[in-house]
């Protein structure tokens, strides 16, 4: 393939250069495009054709329904690995030996707490508020209660800071699902494991010794290892961004935070259960919300269902698959509304409109029945995905932090007025 695009302007041909990355992926290199052309710019909403950044972290190809972390599959870490393993990985680029993994446990334990007045910031919250603003504000809320800035050039600086948001965003976690239920806010412990410590915060009752249960424990984990990273997502896009303006590593994350609740973005597990209730509240009549789906004239799309870059198969739905049958098979859970999704996925699988279009179910569209039969609540699925992708936004803020990007800054065009005259009030 030639090393160079060629691109004609008015007659005029300019060249640029290709760059390919590792895994053979072609992309035009036009850093100098307006400078070359005389201002010309390119438009493309969406970025569905524009790569916002080169990145080592994780590579996805959509068509073929390929995943990995740091180059491992992600049907391998999944069945392999534990969480804060894959938490490491994705951090620090490779996979922890046990003296790492430990040292590395031991110094998020000694931040896994927050200062006592964010409680009060809590209680000022309503008990109905959702649970990802509360998560998002609260998030925000630590750049108060750790002001100093963390020195990017510092290899120490920047492991405090990542130590100190994984210690503490699960507190928080566990804390806005504690509120919204009227439990007191409490503290884990440091002889658990990072996810069974989390499962005591979200589950512990006052007045109760704390049991663990392995089937949770593994489905959450689990699920936590399949929603860590996805490359350059809105979510993962919108921390690179904030983070390039120098905000802080909390500021930024609480931005992710903010465009993950969206129902496009990680919003979508609670929008599935949503509407699976309401197709069983409706009668269970699948077909008609098929024909809705289908109806360009009806707002309704089918959640969980279609993907901005994976258009054969979703791998990390392929999984959580699996893990949604077993768990519920292993709690010996009946749930009509799992009856309605697995007739949903079948009609549509073999429907012209969907296949036509490439729309497969998501990761979105069973992990909200594994939540619901660990007993989680559903405004809770979202903040839950938010805990799992931590460690990739961490990743992906690190590594635009190391490779001195610039600051994020799109050009547009514009459509408006063009000059006019100004009419003063009293002639308007
Ligand atoms: N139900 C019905 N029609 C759909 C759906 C759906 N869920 N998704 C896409 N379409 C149609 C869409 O109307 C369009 O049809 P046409 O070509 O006739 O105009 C075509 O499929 C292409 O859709 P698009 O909106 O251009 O695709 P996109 O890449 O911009 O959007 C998406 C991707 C995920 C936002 C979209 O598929 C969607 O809204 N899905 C439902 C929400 C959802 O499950 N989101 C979770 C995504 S996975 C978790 C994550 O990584 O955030």
């Amino acid at each position: 393939m030639s090393k160079t695009a060629t691109l004609e302007i008015d007659g005029k041909k300019h060249e640029f250069p290709l760059i390919t990355g590792t895994e053979n992926e072609v992309a035009i290199d036009i850093k100098t495009l307006r400078a070359a052309t005389g201002g010309v710019t390119t438009i493309d909403p969406g970025y569905k054709n524009t790569g916002s950044c080169e990145s080592a972290i994780t590579f996805l190809n959509g068509e073929e329904g390929i995943l990995r972390y740091r180059g491992y599959a992600i049907e391998d870490l999944a069945e392999k690995a534990d969480f804060l393993e894959v938490a490491y990985l994705l951090i620090f680029g490779d996979l922890p030996t046990t003296e790492q993994l430990e040292k590395f446990h031991n110094d998020i334990k000694e931040e896994s707490h927050v200062d006592e007045d964010v409680k009060k910031i809590i209680e000022a919250f309503p008990k109905s508020a959702h649970p990802m603003g509360v998560l998002s504000s609260l998030t925000s809320a630590l750049t108060a209660f750790n002001p100093s800035s963390v020195n990017v050039d510092s290899e120490e600086d920047m492991y405090k800071a990542i130590v100190k948001i994984l210690g503490k965003f699960p507190v928080l976690v566990a804390w806005t699902m504690r509120k919204s239920q009227g439990q007191p806010l409490n503290y884990g412990s440091k002889n658990l494991g990072y996810v069974e410590n989390i499962l005591k915060m979200m589950f512990e009752k006052p007045n109760e010794d704390y049991k663990q249960n392995d089937i949770l424990l593994n489905a959450l984990d689990k699920l936590l290892i399949l929603h860590a990273d996805h490359e350059q997502n809105c979510s993962t896009s919108t921390v690179r961004m904030v983070g390039s303006s120098h905000a802080s590593l909390f500021a930024s994350l609480s931005s992710g935070i903010s465009a993950l609740w969206g129902p496009l973005h990680g919003g979508a597990n609670q929008a599935v259960l949503e509407m699976l209730e309401a197709i069983k509240e409706d009668g269970g009549d699948t077909k008609k919300f098929m024909a809705k789906a289908k109806d360009k004239e009806d707002p309704f799309r089918l959640m969980g269902f279609g993907h901005r870059v994976y258009k054969n198969f979703d791998p990390r739905a392929k999984i959580i698959k699996v893990a949604a049958d077993e768990v519920l098979g292993d709690l010996g859970v009946e749930d009509p509304v799992l009856d309605i999704a697995k007739g949903l996925a079948s009609e549509a699988l073999s429907d012209e409109y969907f296949v036509k279009r490439k729309l497969y179910p998501n990761v979105d569209f069973y992990s909200g029945i594994i939540y619901r039969a660990m007993g989680i609540p559903v405004e809770m699925f979202t903040v839950m995905f938010a805990l799992g992708r931590l460690p990739g936004w961490i990743a992906q803020w690190k590594e635009m932090r190391l490779r001195k990007e610039p600051i994020g800054r799109p050009r547009q065009v514009y459509i408006g007025e063009t000059h006019r005259e100004f009419t003063p009030l009293e002639k308007r």
